[in-house]
């Protein structure tokens, strides 16, 4: 038996106990007399003990052992003298009768602690070690335990996992795709799913009425700390459903991983019209954690000489409460902050309302007192706080003031990982017009239906036409998103014509998808959560990265396995692959 027991078990009931561990030796101590050494293994650390005195032979062996060897030790669970109450087995010790090393270790690049001496690279790069810091080790079991429990959730509700392939043709999430040649049919080539979505809405057309999966999909975008080239979703479909029937059954599933992951009861979440979310926080997937909405100054800020006011099509602004002391100094690091190229403004006006009742601007130029009073009483600001406003194209002055609310958000720590906001931003536009190549896309996919009351204008107005899409977002991180579907093949040709794509494409691409839909296809819609990122929100970090076992870096390299790599030129031939390479 190479171990009776874990390293994470034994406490004062097993004082006494002979027992049998192994595991990895994390550090060990020489205190003259003593040495100590402590073993770990995936369920904790236990103290081992040897005395020179009792058993030098044993005590100088366990001094030779380096860190990271793997070991078994034989001896006697004893009550320590002086505890450590940080950890369950702080209690006790082995008081060691036997060692047997099993495996050697070379020194680890980095300590293999909570608090590792390693930097990001080093650790991708020894991933497998840095999968034994308790941390890594946390968060892996917590996406364990989320799975574990989506799946019974979703099993209690009658829901089937079934899985779709992975070889399949390209679908049209919007990112590019990865692409795998096929040996077998030359000059051909799958593509790796971004989602499982057409392949989810054939299983309505078949009768499977509620699926789920949790999957893997692939995106070949510009990676960032939530973004990953392959990430999981859960993905999940149902038939004969409105709307309001998968908002409520999926509120139920997040509410309920609350309840299990952190003991957190919510009553309804709240809705957003997606053109509210962008009027009052300039995004999409707005943090509602705390307020600092937009507050719109078009008929107050005009008209004053002020250029960058009067030739904006948009003036808004918001409102940081107790910030009227700010210093020049961090006045003009916020107006670096929004003339840094991520968040693209060109500048920022600030009024501040100082505690004396005067107000004080940096446009005091061009506005009265009565003036920036009259704009102040449009924030609700009172003495102490300081307005932010920023003018220009409406989209755009939006965006820029969403990146400065949330940098405010940070300054002010009201964005604090242990609170959580949840909201689904609803009503979606249907298309989302793209300048540089003069057409419109479909702002969810193309299956997603429009509002029946608003189809009418899909050939007349087709950029006010909302969708039935809603999203999930929590602490402004889009966690889900999904849409009812299509199911009427003329309502599908339809949507298909004003995204611009011609009958020969739309057959190639989606002729099996249509031609399902003359089978009886259900109404049905669906979802689909980011579970990396829902692993990354319950586990209070940013990045998905550290949810994953094996990541990749941001240029989409795994650094360990050194991925991607040229391959042979039998490989290549074998797939009729001439590579031309370019300078
Ligand atoms: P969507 O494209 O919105 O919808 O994706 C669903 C959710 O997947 C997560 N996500 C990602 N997570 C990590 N890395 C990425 N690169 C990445 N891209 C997306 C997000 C997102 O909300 N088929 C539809 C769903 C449907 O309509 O049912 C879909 O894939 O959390």
């Amino acid at each position: 038996m190479l171990r009776t027991h874990t390293c994470g078990e034994l406490n004062i009931n097993n004082v006494g106990s002979e027992v049998t561990l192994s595991g990895w030796v994390q550090r060990s101590r020489d205190l003259g007399g003593m040495t100590f050494i402590d073993l770990r293994d995936r369920y904790g650390i236990t103290q081992l003990a040897f005395n020179m005195e009792t058993n030098s032979d044993l005590c100088l062996k366990a001094r030779k052992l380096g860190r990271e060897y793997v070991i078994q030790v034989r001896g006697k669970v004893e009550e320590r003298s002086s505890k450590n109450t940080k950890i369950p087995t702080g209690d006790i010790e082995i008081v060691v009768d036997e060692i047997i090393i099993l495996n050697l270790s070379k020194t680890p690049p980095f300590t293999i602690e909570d608090n590792t001496d390693g930097g990001d690279e080093l650790r991708m790069k020894y991933r497998y070690l840095d999968l034994r810091r308790n941390q890594v080790k946390q968060n892996m079991e917590l996406r364990h335990r989320l799975s574990i429990i989506v799946r019974n959730y979703m099993n209690d509700m009658k829901f089937m996992e079934i899985e779709t392939p992975y070889l399949i043709n390209s679908t049209p999430e919007g990112a590019r795709d990865f692409v795998v040649p096929s040996r077998m049919n030359p000059n051909q080539f799958y593509a790796l799913p971004q989602s499982p979505q057409t392949f989810k809405q054939l299983l309505m057309v078949a009768g499977y009425d509620r699926y789920f999966q949790i999957v893997r999909c692939f995106r070949d975008e510009d990676l960032r700390a939530d973004r990953q080239p392959e990430f999981t979703q859960i993905d999940c479909e149902m038939s004969f459903v409105e709307q309001e029937d998968i908002l409520n059954l999926f509120e139920g599933l997040i509410k309920h991983l609350f309840k299990e992951i952190k003991q957190k009861e919510f009553s309804d979440f709240p809705r957003l019209t997606w053109a509210d979310a962008m009027k009052y926080y300039g995004s999409d997937k707005p943090d509602i954690r705390f307020g600092m909405k937009f507050v719109e100054l078009n008929d107050v800020a005009k008209g004053n000489g002020f250029s960058v006011f009067d030739d904006a099509e948009l003036v808004v602004g918001i409102c940081a409460e107790g910030c009227a002391e700010y210093t020049r100094k961090q006045l003009d690091e916020l107006v670096d902050f929004v003339k840094r190229p991520q968040v693209g403004a060109n500048g920022l006006v600030y009024i501040k309302y100082n505690t004396d009742g005067i107000l004080k601007s940096s446009v005091d130029k061009f506005f009265t007192q009565e003036q920036l009073l009259e704009i102040a009483k449009k924030f609700n600001a009172k003495e102490g706080d300081l307005m932010l406003i920023m003018a220009g194209r409406e989209e755009k002055t939006q965006v820029s003031l969403s990146v400065l609310r949330l940098e405010m958000g940070n300054r002010l720590g009201f964005r604090d990982p242990n609170k959580f906001s949840p909201l689904w931003v609803i009503d979606f536009p249907l298309l989302e017009w793209d300048e540089e190549t003069n057409r419109f896309y479909a702002k969810h996919h193309p299956f997603t239906a429009p509002k029946p009351e608003d189809y009418s204008m899909l050939f007349t107005n087709p950029k006010d036409v909302r969708a039935n899409a809603y999203d999930l977002v929590i602490n402004g991180v889009e966690v889900g998103g999904g849409s009812i579907r299509i199911y009427d093949r003329d309502m599908q040709n339809d949507m298909f014509k004003v995204l611009g794509m011609s009958k020969e494409v739309v057959n190639s691409q989606f002729g099996y998808l249509l031609n399902a839909f003359e089978y009886g296809a259900p109404p049905h819609g669906g979802i689909a959560f980011g579970f990396d990122r829902l692993c990354s929100i319950f586990g209070g970090v940013e990045s998905i990265r550290d949810f994953i076992a094996f990541p990749k870096n941001n240029n989409g390299r795994d650094t360990m396995a050194d991925a991607p790599s040229t391959i042979s030129q039998s490989q290549l031939d074998e797939l009729n692959i001439q590579l031309i390479v370019k300078e």
